[in-house]
């Protein structure tokens, strides 16, 4: 059986008393279910505080980060380490974020890089792949994330969790219709072969309270990664509890 994740990528959003804010107004709302993994990837500065809340809570949120440096220790500035994520009780973090891949740089060789520090640290990469809306209607769909997949996933042993956030459906409300995002998440899976099978694999773009049942009725959708919506506490918990244990 597969896992199911309902991740939420609050990205450049939220101070540590909006984080506090946000997880009393959550908690009551969310029902916890076994088998239903969430997760909240908040900014750096906001990490030791979620994780203090929810351990002093017993809360059973996970928690996620948006981006990790490959190196141990170094001239990196602004870049952060896997140690120091680990030291802050972070179990996720997003890497290869088409924001990140679209502003600061980032490539598929050094999303291959984070992957791999990230999981000799333990930490659980939420591998993002999506196309721009120029390669979906030259009908590149499949070669460009296939081409993505295989650059990020070098020498990677273990899969990591692998979000299909087409780049066009992100913060415009233009979701991508339930039925295409499970063909490319099974064309996904198909491409991973052997090791596809027991894979997350979640969508990403405009989820929302309103569209997250028939996106998580879709067969290969495990979950889902949520941005704008994942703000708002009563419908992240609405979201959460839309989600069932794994198929
Ligand atoms: P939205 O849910 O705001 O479209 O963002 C999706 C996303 O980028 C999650 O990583």
């Amino acid at each position: 059986m597969r896992s199911t994740t309902i991740a939420g990528n609050w990205k450049m959003h939220k101070t540590q008393a909006e984080t506090k804010a946000f997880l009393q107004e959550f908690a009551p709302r969310w029902q916890p279910q076994g088998g239903v993994e969430v997760v909240l990837c908040a900014p750096f500065t906001a990490l030791a505080m979620l994780s203090g809340a929810i351990a002093a809570t017993g809360l059973p949120v996970a928690v996620g980060a948006q981006n990790v440096h490959w190196a141990e220790v170094g001239a990196f500035t602004g870049e952060i380490a896997p140690g120091m994520l680990v030291e802050l009780g972070t179990k996720y973090v997003v890497v290869g974020h088409s924001e990140r891949r679209q502003f600061f740089g980032e490539t598929d060789e050094t999303v291959n890089q984070r992957v791999r520090a990230a999981q000799a640290h333990g930490l659980t990469p939420i591998l993002c792949v999506g196309e721009t809306k120029a390669l979906r209607e030259q009908g590149q769909v499949e070669s460009w994330i296939f081409g993505q997949l295989d650059r990020a996933l070098a020498d990677v042993a273990t899969l990591p969790v692998i979000a299909y956030e087409p780049i066009w459906a992100i913060g415009t409300g233009d979701t991508c219709a339930p039925a295409e995002a499970n063909r490319v998440l099974a064309a996904i899976r198909n491409h991973l072969g052997d090791r596809g099978g027991d894979t997350t694999l979640l969508y990403g773009g405009s989820v929302k309270g309103s569209n997250i049942a028939e996106i998580l009725a879709q067969a290969e959708v495990d979950g889902v990664l949520v941005g704008g919506a994942s703000l708002d506490p009563q419908e992240f918990a609405q979201i959460a509890n839309a989600a069932r244990p794994g198929k």
